[in-house]
């Protein structure tokens, strides 16, 4: 798949390079492709180039190479362009400035000078969708890991962006907040263009429309997740594993054309070669040979 038009993209880079000041060369050519209203997976071990990528195409660092969102060069329409990425950082720490959690809220609308009536509104609204309308008087110091990530999330939501970026959403959160977070990120996948790294391969089966495999500075593959990561000798040469699910079919040699990668599909095939199992049971009982 090549787009002439990089303006019909939501995001489009071209051997995109960058090097740390201490000459660690952290991107060695990117190029991606990511359509407009698509969930995008990017995976790749620790130090494969993830959040360098992303602080790159937020225009937060300059690299060589050419990046376009929407169209616009982030390094050179910087303010263009931070009003169409929402970036949600690792760690909420870096990312949270104000004292409470309504002024970090509303703090990029007051920017852009937004009137206040209509900050309250939407600063109301967003924190009613993430379920954080109690926190909104609290000094952002004293919340827990967890609802600071609610929190950065809300903060981005609310100026509205055509896409969100999320660097690794379910490190540090428990397993309720994770189902939190699975069920809002189907949900913003229905609305906006949805950028996610993360080492959670359940999470890219689940939701990802496209995923991108980043190893030692590069995107090396590229493609829907049935197809990624499902592709055994790639993930393995990548440091990654297949979903849990994909990993039992393998290992009970189950014969089918392509392993499952989600709990409903395995569920399905399995009756289906249950049924097929017992039909042919109860046909050779009635008919012996
Ligand atoms: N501020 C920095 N100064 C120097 N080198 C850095 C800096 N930040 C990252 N690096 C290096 O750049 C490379 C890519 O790091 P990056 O943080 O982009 O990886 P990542 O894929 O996000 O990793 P993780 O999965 O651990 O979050 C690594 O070798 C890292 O050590
Ligand atoms: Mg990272």
């Amino acid at each position: 798949m090549h787009y002439t038009d990089m303006s019909s993209l939501a995001l489009y880079t071209e051997n995109l390079v960058y090097t740390y000041p201490n000459g660690v060369q952290a991107l060695r050519g990117v190029s991606v492709e990511i359509p407009d209203k698509t969930c995008t997976f990017i995976l790749g071990r620790n130090g494969s180039g993830k959040t360098t990528f992303l602080l790159c195409i937020t225009g937060l660092l300059r690299g060589s190479g050419i990046v376009r969102v929407y169209g616009r060069d982030p390094w050179r329409e910087f303010n263009e362009t931070r009003k169409l990425i929402g970036l949600v950082l690792q760690d909420p720490d870096d990312q949270l400035f104000n004292l409470t959690v309504y002024d970090e809220i509303a703090y990029t609308l007051r920017s852009m000078h937004v009137p206040e009536e209509e900050v309250r509104r939407r600063v109301t609204l967003i924190s009613k969708q993430l379920c954080i309308e109690d926190l909104l008087d609290r000094p952002i110091v004293n919340l827990s890991f967890g609802e600071k990530k609610k929190v950065a999330i809300a903060s981005v939501l609310v100026y509205k962006p055509r896409i969100i970026i999320l660097d690794e959403p379910t490190l540090g959160i428990d397993p309720a907040s994770r189902e939190e977070l699975y069920r809002l990120l189907r949900d913003l996948k229905r609305e906006y263009t949805v950028i996610v790294t993360t080492h959670d391969i359940e999470l890219a089966a689940e939701l990802a429309d496209l995923v991108y495999i980043f190893d030692k500075g590069q995107a090396v593959a590229a493609g829907p997740p049935e197809e990624i990561l499902t592709d055994i000798k790639l993930l393995e040469r990548c440091s990654l594993r297949p979903p849990i699910i994909t990993q039992l079919f393998l290992k009970a040699r189950i014969d089918i054309e392509r392993p499952p990668i989600r709990l409903e599909e395995a569920a399905n095939m399995l009756s289906r070669i249950l049924g097929e199992a017992q039909s042919y049971l109860f046909k050779n009982a009635r008919s012996p040979t």
